[in-house]
């Protein structure tokens, strides 16, 4: 059954505590954590402090989507954060491989994410050693933005390209219950959704809408 991951983006964050609980209610599968340094996206979100902070509310799994220029930096910080997945940019990082290696030493899942202009190619290198592959649908840096169908067709090429192997294809930006039936056609098994599950007023509907 395709997972279903609510992006922290769209919350109250005066109300992140009590949100969590009601997400885990709703029966989202993972919590996004989208973290973006001022620097590699144009907005600033928050960073591992924050995610500590959420750790001992809920037992959903924090998928951590990290927009940050040199993450090998930070890699310890959001592992010793409570972290299951940790996803970097390929744009960001000098080698895929290298980083990956990083975050599977903290005994963390490894995750690369690939900006719309990213060929799928940079990952045919790291593929039997990739734990989830974030195919982003929006220029990364903000909630809300339009689906962008041109991305469908690399959700294919992953799809294919991931054969067997044990890995979440994942798509973010622009989910709602429209473009969750594109991406699911074209090989996603996890859906990112911010706006479409805060704005709802049903989040139980809304997560349950998505899949
Ligand atoms: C964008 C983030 C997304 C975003 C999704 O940079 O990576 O996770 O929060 O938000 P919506 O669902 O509103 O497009
Ligand atoms: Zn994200």
């Amino acid at each position: 059954m395709i997972k279903i991951a609510p992006s922290l983006l769209a919350a109250d964050f005066s109300k992140l505590g009590e949100q969590i609980i009601h997400l885990e209610q709703a029966e989202a599968d993972m919590l996004h954590l989208d973290v973006m340094d001022g620097h590699f996206v144009p907005n600033l979100s928050f960073g591992a402090p924050l995610i500590k902070a959420l750790r001992p509310h809920t037992h959903l799994p924090f998928d951590v989507h990290l927009m940050v220029n040199q993450p090998e930096k930070m890699i310890e910080w959001f592992a010793a954060s409570g972290a299951d997945y940790i996803t970097v940019h390929a744009e960001a990082v000098e080698d895929v491989s290298t980083v990956i290696d990083l975050i599977h030493s903290f005994n963390i899942k490894a995750g690369i994410a690939l900006k719309p202009h990213t060929e799928a190619d940079v990952l045919s290198r790291v593929i039997d050693k990739l734990d989830l592959i974030l195919v982003m649908t929006v220029e990364p840096g903000f909630g809300g933005q339009k689906f962008m169908e041109n991305q469908l067709a690399k959700i294919s090429k992953i799809r294919n390209m991931i054969n067997d192997c044990n890995i979440i294809l994942s798509v973010d930006g622009g989910i709602n219950a429209q473009t969750a039936l594109l991406a699911k056609s074209a090989g996603a098994d996890m859906l990112v959704a911010g706006t479409y599950v805060f704005q709802s007023s049903d989040w139980s509907q809304a997560v349950a809408s998505l899949r």
